[in-house]
């Protein structure tokens, strides 16, 4: 059985008191649900929680014990220096994060970012050892226009040269991917297995044909997939029937602790 990742984006959804309470009401059921939901034989699910930046810290001190994990919704695409508002890679790693979500469409958009930008966040990432989740997708009308191919290849090669310049990769550090057509990002449209399946299986070839040259030395990264963009209980039995997908990034439907536990179920 494949081993699978759940990432419960929060977003900006909950403020700093509500984080911790909701952490804390929840508290025994995401233990559980991390720790006992399928048995080591069939393989070992993560589950990665994210809260906004200033509920980092706490979130991290109250999951310390157990299997959880805490990401980072955001670092920085610079190391150090004057850029007020800004944390590095550094911090993340130091605060105690294992994962960062890069390159969300909402952050693109907010913050317009450039596709260099999340790719050096990604290689800081990676320097300091936090798993980088970057996502990709395309709008509605890219998709509309079957443009989509060319809006992942402009997301995606950037952070492909960026992994290609580096020394040194981790081999211990799997990055992810996600895929998030940007329409389907809390509005409930789901694309059909057939448009996701025939993406899935183009970035999987591009990652394949990116890396299969590799010179020696450089570990070949090896990069896992998800999906996001309206995931739901319901939609996400379907969902993972696409073969190359290893897991959701869940946005809206993580903050109902019950739905998230039926989707990571
Ligand atoms: P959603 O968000 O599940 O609410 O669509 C997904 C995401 O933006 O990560």
């Amino acid at each position: 059985m494949k081993k699978m990742l759940f990432v419960a984006n929060w977003k900006m959804y909950m403020s700093f008191g509500e984080t911790i309470k909701f952490a804390t009401r929840h508290f025994d059921d995401f233990v559980s649900l991390a720790s006992g939901m399928i048995p080591p034989a069939e393989g070992e699910n993560t589950i990665v929680l994210c809260p906004s930046s200033m509920a980092l810290y706490p979130i991290i001190k109250m999951f310390n014990e157990t299997k959880i994990k805490i990401g980072a919704q955001r670092c920085s695409p610079h190391i150090y220096g004057a850029f007020t508002g800004q944390d590095p890679a550094r911090s993340v790693n130091e605060i105690g994060c294992s994962h960062c979500i890069i390159g969300h469409s909402e952050a693109r958009r907010e913050f317009r970012l450039s596709e260099e930008q999340v790719a050096q966040k990604f290689v800081h990432l990676l320097d300091y050892d936090v798993t980088p989740i970057v996502c990709i997708g395309e709008t509605k009308e890219e998709f509309d226009s079957q443009k989509t191919l060319s809006a992942l290849e402009r997301q995606l090669s950037p952070i492909f040269e960026a992994i290609k310049t580096k020394t040194i990769v981790h081999d211990y550090i799997t990055p992810y991917i996600a895929y998030e057509p940007i329409w389907s990002i809390g509005t409930g449209e789901v694309a059909g297995n057939q448009h996701l399946d025939m993406v899935f299986c183009w970035i999987a070839e591009k990652i394949s044909k990116n890396f299969e040259n590799r010179p020696a030395g450089g570990a070949v990264p090896q990069i896992k997939l998800l999906y996001g963009g309206s995931v739901t209980a319901k939609n996400s039995k379907t969902l993972k029937k696409i073969d190359k997908i290893s897991g959701f990034l869940v946005g809206g439907a993580s903050l109902d602790f019950q739905e998230f536990e039926k989707i990571v179920k």
